[in-house]
């Protein structure tokens, strides 16, 4: 394919604006999928994003266009939604020239998409707006259109109207790709430059590494080195994405494609990494900044005999997710386990449920916690909100974005969660790290008649009421026991907060009177089913679910 005929483009978009269903349509009408696959989704690939309905790990796939005499090489790089995944954005697009800018119809500019323009503007990407759903009964698109035109200064002719649901107007959205989108600047004849922007594990042929090539072309045999290790491969199999995998020949420059040349592991294809031919050493490609975990967490088996598995089914998965940070670490009341970094609170709750879902591993995960850096002292000054506002600009009549200055550990965990019900649906947000600030805060534990639960230690700034919010919310999670469970806060060996569950005999047997003996063994299977999910502190069980839930404020 001579490279005037390529296209490298992303799909962005504020979470659920329906970038998915746009990638479907496009793989739909270029037949790179068969239409009865539709609303499958094909983008995305894993299970937890299939249930969840969101993207996690770009995906990418390579359409072929005809349009005026020309068949066009479209290479689509599918980008995540959610605020926790940015960093996977940025890298997408230091592979294209040019972006799909979705906006929602219904909702029109939101935190993410104003966040994602900013990535594409500044990587200098042509930035094409699609407005999308434009068959919702409260669509207003002349409204978005002048939204896009206010706040990115980019006139309104040049929106689509679409519905990626109905597959209305995607002839337009493929048309604007090849007519506004340059091809890449790179040449065939100069020497190989080959960008890794993702890497996937598999079992049976080791490493694949996604890549753009920058200049020059990649074959089977070619001996190549990578910048960052200086190690040398040969080269197995070069291909495109369809969007799995088909081998091809040759890659050209300007392509995006996916390389396998025997690595045994992740690392040796690292992002951001350039690979060039032996003997002929380039220049590496400015990377990418490495994913900045933000959230950390502790990790321990269940039953500390699952450890070794749990080890290996944690290396599986940081093998294909190289943002997470591991570490070893014990505890005298949880065993061996690690400490874990995630980008945020989905990201670390996405990681948890691959973890039960694909390696069959139960976990208890730590109350999630941001770093800090500590100056201790006893001050317990309390305040009210941690909040500074900085700027406030309106959009238009209906809406305005305010920029906040907030302690990461306030957002973590239900900040989202809250800001939506509190604006019934209309409000959203994005985050960026502005570093580190000081702050008088103070560590408080919470205890189970007397035992310390480790996973519930947490920094705070309101002791008193946070004390008093997590006991009670305890009292309502911990099903009541044959004994009376005293709950406590406290702020080293002063306690804070306190609240009782009373005693209770729990018969299961008691429903079914009569004998039937089968029923009876079965109900008893039940229960003890039940206590696996539960973790023993003490001689309290609480289940297992019941330490996320808590940390999630009213
Ligand atoms: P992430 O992958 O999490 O970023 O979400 P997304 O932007 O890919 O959104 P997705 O394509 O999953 O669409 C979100 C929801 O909007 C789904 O329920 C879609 O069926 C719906 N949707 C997408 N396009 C349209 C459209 O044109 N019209 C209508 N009515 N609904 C749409």
């Amino acid at each position: 394919f001579p490279v005037e005929n390529v296209r490298n483009f992303s799909i962005i978009a504020h979470v659920d604006h329906g970038k998915s269903t746009l990638a479907d349509r496009l793989l739909e009408i270029t037949g790179a999928i068969a239409k009865t696959k539709r609303n499958k989704q094909v983008l995305d690939k894993l299970q937890v994003e299939r249930e969840r309905g969101i993207t996690v790990k770009a995906q990418t796939a390579t359409l072929f266009y005809s349009h005026a005499g020309r068949t066009y090489l479209l290479n689509l790089i599918d980008t995540p939604g959610h605020v926790d995944f940015s960093y996977e954005v940025s890298r997408s697009l230091s592979a294209c020239q040019g972006v799909l800018l979705i906006v929602d119809a219904n909702e029109g500019i939101q935190a993410q998409t104003v966040a994602n323009f900013f990535l594409a503007f500044e990587s200098q990407l042509m930035i094409i707006p699609v407005i999308n759903k434009i068959d919702l009964k409260n669509a207003d698109p002349a409204r978005v259109e002048k939204q896009i035109e206010m706040v990115f200064d980019i006139p309104k002719e040049e929106c689509i109207r679409i519905s990626a649901k109905l597959g209305t107007n995607i002839d337009e959205v493929l048309r604007a790709v090849v007519e506004r989108i340059p091809p890449p600047n790179a040449g065939a004849a100069d020497p190989l430059r080959a960008l890794v922007f993702d890497s996937t594990f598999d079992h049976y042929r080791g490493v694949i590494a996604s890549i753009t090539l920058f200049g020059g072309k990649l074959q089977r045999g070619d001996k190549i080195m990578s910048s960052y290790t200086q190690k040398l491969y040969e080269v197995n199999e070069v291909g495109i994405l369809r969007p799995d995998e088909y081998p091809v020949e040759k890659l050209y420059a300007g392509q995006v494609g996916y390389l396998i040349a025997g690595m045994k592991e992740v690392k040796e294809a690292q992002i951001g990494d350039t690979f060039y031919l032996q003997n002929h050493p380039v220049e590496p490609l400015a990377g990418f900044k490495p994913a900045k975990p933000m959230v950390f967490a502790g990790m321990y088996p269940v039953d500390q005999s699952e450890y070794s598995n749990l080890r290996k089914a944690v290396e599986k998965l940081t093998l294909n997710d190289s943002s997470v940070t591991v570490h070893r670490d014990s505890s005298p009341a949880l065993g061996a386990g690690w400490r874990l970094g995630f980008l945020g609170l989905l990201h670390m709750e996405v990681f948890n449920q691959r973890l039960e879902q694909e390696y069959n591993a139960s976990v208890i995960m730590t109350a999630p916690t941001v770093p800090y850096k500590a100056l201790l002292s006893s001050s317990k000054l309390i305040k009210s909100r941690r909040g500074v506002q900085k700027s406030l600009v309106y959009i238009d009549d209906h809406r305005v974005m305010m920029q906040y200055l907030f302690p990461l550990n306030e957002i973590v965990v239900d900040f989202y969660d809250g800001l939506k019900s509190l604006s019934s649906g209309y409000a959203s947000f994005d985050y960026e790290d502005a570093g580190h600030q000081a702050a008088d805060l103070v560590k408080m534990d919470i205890y189970l008649n007397g035992h310390s639960v480790e996973e519930l230690t947490t920094i705070v700034e309101k002791a008193y009421s946070a004390g008093k919010a997590i006991a009670e919310r305890l009292k309502d999670s911990i099903p009541r026991q044959l004994f009376e469970i005293a709950i406590q806060a406290a702020i080293g060996s002063k306690i804070i907060a306190r609240e009782n569950i009373k005693a209770m005999r729990k018969n299961v047997l008691a429903k079914c009177y009569g004998g039937d003996i089968t029923r009876k063994m079965k109900l008893l299977k039940r229960q003890a089913e039940g206590k696996k999910r539960m973790r023993k502190i003490g001689n309290v069980e609480v289940p297992k679910d019941a330490f996320i839930k808590i940390l999630k404020r009213e």
